[in-house]
């Protein structure tokens, strides 16, 4: 494990950080920092350090953060950066930034108002899948419109050893040009095709090990999309959902309650998340998303 993962917690005490754990399996707040200055890289790696540790981060108080300065914010950590084919739903100024919510300007959806409602792995299409996902909340509704996340480590260290044993090197074929058509319901023909030839489907390891901490943990990708490979197909779709079910089980998730202004950084490669619904007669929710790509396939 690289020295500066485990000494976080040290650095951050050291630079006055105060630390909150928001679950004992996952999550973690670190108050103090302002994601708007100038880098200091010893700050980036304890935010680093405190991501790969607890899956999930939670930085407050975020709204002054414009867009150009969330994205340098997050090239930090990475430098292949997801560029979504739904360039309309993406900033105008900045493609890097996917826009996850009902608003409407001068008439026209500016993003994409229900995203993310099952759960998912980001980019677990691709065979370099997501690395990080940053969410900046910009709007938000009084009530409802939480975002769940499930650490895949905790829910692997808590499987029978006999469970572990069974699905060590089994693997997961995953579609993207089935999901395509079931996120997007309103993409044209061409756009779906468009996407079935950008991104054939792709295998990856149910059981990867973190390439920071070294730790295994499940990698499902998510609810639609993934089967395991070579298995019986109704042996295939059980042993799926029961480790789904173990996965999101409320002893591994964060259900996240957003505030304006909250940045979460999350794992994807220990992690799933999921949207939840919120009123949108009534409410406005605005969320900009940021994608890191690995650029390593999962082993
Ligand atoms: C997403 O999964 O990209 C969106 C999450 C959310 O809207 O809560």
């Amino acid at each position: 494990m690289a020295t500066g993962l485990v000494q976080w917690r040290a650095a951050a005490a050291r630079r006055g950080l105060k630390i909150r754990e928001l679950e004992p399996a996952i999550g973690v707040e670190i108050m103090g920092v302002d994601l708007a200055a100038p880098e200091d890289p010893e700050i980036t790696a304890i935010l680093r350090g405190a991501v790969v540790e607890r899956t999930l981060l939670l930085v407050r108080g975020q709204t002054h953060l414009t867009p150009a300065g969330y994205l340098a914010f997050a090239q930090r950590f990475g430098s292949a950066m997801d560029l979504h084919t739904r360039r309309d739903l993406c900033l105008k100024d900045h493609h890097e930034i996917f826009v996850v919510g009902n608003v409407v300007e001068e008439g026209k959806a500016v993003g994409a108002p229900k995203v993310g409602l099952n759960w998912h792995t980001d980019h677990y299409h691709l065979e370099c899948a997501g690395l990080f996902t940053f969410l900046h909340a910009i709007t938000i509704p009084p009530v409802a419109g939480e975002t769940r996340y499930a650490n895949g480590i905790a829910a692997y260290d808590a499987l029978p050893e006999a469970t572990r044993a069974r699905i060590a090197s089994l693997k997961v074929l995953h579609s993207r040009a089935r999901l395509y058509r079931e996120l997007f319901p309103d993409a044209t023909e061409e756009q779906c095709q468009a996407e079935a030839k950008l991104f054939p489907d792709v295998i990856h390891p149910l059981v990867r090990t973190h390439p920071e901490s070294g730790r295994r943990g499940l990698y499902l990708g998510g609810e639609w999309g993934s089967e395991i490979m070579g298995l019986p197909a109704e042996e295939s779709k059980a042993l799926f959902a029961e480790l789904l079910v173990h996965m999101t089980q409320p002893e591994f998730v964060h259900e996240h309650h957003w505030q304006p202004g909250d940045v979460l950084m999350s794992d994807n490669r220990c992690s799933l998340h999921r949207a939840t619904e919120w009123d949108e007669t009534q409410y406005h929710r605005r969320l900009h998303r940021i994608i890191l790509l690995d650029e390593v396939r999962p082993s």
